[in-house]
């Protein structure tokens, strides 16, 4: 599931411990041990901001717009990797929280204010237009230095890399780890002069890369996108199945629901 769509909701309070209960915005909830405080939020079907989360990855704690309000600590916690304890009260909405999460989202768009990107850039790549929007956040706020370099002459025919909708929240270096293994992406230098790159900073044709488009699909900015499908959308790219008439009615009499259609990268 990813942050944009909403949770089904709290699960049966069957199968949890009596005692794991906390105060989530006034109303008493269980939790599971280990459960981060945006899980327990998600399940009761609370909106909270997130740029570098994805679920399939393990909690990074990068962008702090996931944060949250409780009680006793002095400032919000990333509500991603803070884990749910017995009696915590938290709130997930307050002016505090708006004001908080609306500063962060106008200084991640001072280094992008490029925010119309095409749908056709990935799954994810309306998440930070879509958070700015919501939380009327000001693009021109902060001004400055841009970081990132993007590789646009990358000649492979399936991944584009602008980097300068970059916002660093790793999410494809994570997933191109975490899920894949292959750990073709990876990350150069530090603070503001930190960029997403490959090895030796090549081309990704060079690297372990296998074009399996997971970067793609988790980048929150459109960064990384579907080269073979922004063709398509220009016309310049035919789907192959048309040029394959007979194959897809064979698919077809088989009984694939979808013909010879494989979708994706590739
Ligand atoms: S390229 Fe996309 S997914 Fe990767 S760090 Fe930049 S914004 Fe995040
Ligand atoms: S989503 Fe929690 S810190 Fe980024």
């Amino acid at each position: 599931m990813d942050a944009l769509t909403p949770d089904p909701g709290p699960s049966s309070d069957a199968n949890f411990d009596d005692d794991l209960v906390m105060t989530l915005d006034g109303a008493v909830v269980h939790f599971h041990p280990g459960e981060t405080l945006y899980e327990v939020a998600r399940r009761h079907g609370k909106v909270i901001p997130t740029l570098c989360y994805d679920a399939r990855l393990a909690p990074f704690g990068a962008c702090r717009l996931c944060a949250v309000e409780v009680r006793g600590a002095r400032a919000p916690v990333a509500a991603c990797t803070t884990q749910a304890v017995i009696d915590m009260v938290v709130h997930t909405q307050s002016e505090n929280l708006d004001r908080h999460r609306r500063t962060l989202l106008e200084m991640v768009v001072s280094e992008n204010p490029h925010l119309a990107v095409s749908p056709l850039r990935g799954y994810s790549s309306q998440e930070l237009s879509f958070w700015v929007e919501n939380y009327q956040a000001d693009t021109g706020r902060f001004a400055g230095a841009h970081s990132g370099r993007s590789r646009l002459d990358d000649p492979n025919p399936f991944i584009l890399r602008d980097y300068n909708l970059c916002i660093s929240c790793y999410r494809c270096v994570r997933v191109c780890a975490e899920q894949e293994g292959d750990y073709a992406i990876s990350v150069a230098q530090r603070g503001f002069h930190t960029r997403i790159t490959v090895e030796f900073d090549g081309l990704l044709r060079d690297s372990a890369c296998t074009f399996c488009g997971q970067c793609v699909q988790t980048c929150p900015t459109g960064a990384l996108s579907d080269k073979k499908a922004l063709r398509f959308a220009e016309g310049k790219d035919l789907p192959q199945r048309t040029q394959r008439p007979e194959r897809e009615e064979r698919k077809k009499k088989e009984g694939h629901p979808y013909g010879d259609s494989t979708g994706g990268i590739g």
